[in-house]
């Protein structure tokens, strides 16, 4: 997710800007959530991860959680375990006031047999659990939580979620979830999810559409008028893979056309 060295961002300025606002929003003490949305490739974990490097640097606490495809067999609450891991303080300090989060802790054991014994309350204290391990540390230090590919979420990840975003209030604490919208099919179980969440005051959804073949042009560096973009597949104009990669070799993807030739027209990909 971190950028790490690579080519450098294109574009999504604006994005990133209504990113950053909604963090000096949390650091302020106004909690929120921002549910970004978008096909594989669009540069969801980039985005997310500009805004950590940046937010890193300013003193803000971040924890990532990355939510995996394991198929049929789920691991419950796995982003928050990783989240947990993240947070500055040790697991003992963690389970000291929380016993409940004895199985999310990463090495700490299996949970107590006296939460484990009530299915349901063990899941109102893990939840309460995480939430509270999350205001412990807003209140030394603002957070963001990034939490990656929802649409990998199991049931209890989801459910952890919500309760935590209904929650929000004057943490300082930003949580940012990344999701494939192409992979949301019909009976998806994250939609009904997202439904209920993004009538939470405090959450925002965005949704990224492909970016339009110009500003994909102006990434890649090559102009209309001048070149005509030969795209490696469709839909791809507004992938910043494609972008990147013919701005790295542009007389691979690109090659002058007269303006009056035939085949260069606006529909053309
Ligand atoms: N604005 C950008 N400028 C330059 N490179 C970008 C940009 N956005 C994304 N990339 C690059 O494109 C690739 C895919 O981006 P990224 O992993 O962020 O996509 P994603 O939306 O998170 O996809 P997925 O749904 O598969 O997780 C990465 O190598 C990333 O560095
Ligand atoms: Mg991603």
């Amino acid at each position: 997710m971190a950028p790490g060295p690579g080519p450098a961002l294109l574009g999504r300025v604006a994005e990133l800007g209504r990113l950053q606002a909604e963090l000096a929003g949390a650091v302020e003490g106004r909690a929120g959530a921002v549910l970004l949305a978008g096909d594989a490739g669009i540069g969801k974990s980039r985005l997310a991860g500009e805004l950590a490097t940046a937010a890193s640097a300013a003193g803000i606490t971040v924890v990532v959680g990355r939510c995996l495809d394991t198929g049929p067999a789920p691991l419950p609450y796995l982003p928050f375990s990783e989240v947990l891991a993240g947070l500055p303080v040790s697991g003992r300090e963690l389970l000291t006031d929380r016993p409940a989060l004895r199985g999310l802790v990463p090495g700490s054991g299996p949970p107590p047999e006296d939460v484990a014994a009530d299915r349901e309350l063990d899941r109102l204290a893990v939840f309460d659990g995480v939430a509270g391990a999350l205001r412990a540390a807003a209140a030394q230090a603002p957070v963001l939580v990034v939490l990656e590919d929802l649409h990998w979420a199991d049931r209890s990840s989801r459910e952890l979620l919500s309760y935590l975003l209904a929650r929000l209030g004057s943490q300082r604490l930003l949580v940012l979830a990344t999701y494939r919208s192409d992979d949301l099919h019909r009976r998806h179980p994250l939609r009904r999810t997202l439904a209920e969440l993004v009538r939470l005051p405090a959450v925002r959804g965005w949704s990224w559409a492909r970016s339009r073949r110009p500003t994909c042009w102006r990434w890649s560096g090559t102009t209309r008028p001048r070149w005509r973009v030969r795209c490696p597949r469709r839909p791809c104009t507004g992938s910043p893979i494609a972008a990147a990669a013919m701005r790295s070799s542009p007389r691979r993807w690109s090659r002058p056309v007269a303006p009056s030739s035939p085949r260069h027209s606006p529909t053309s990909c």
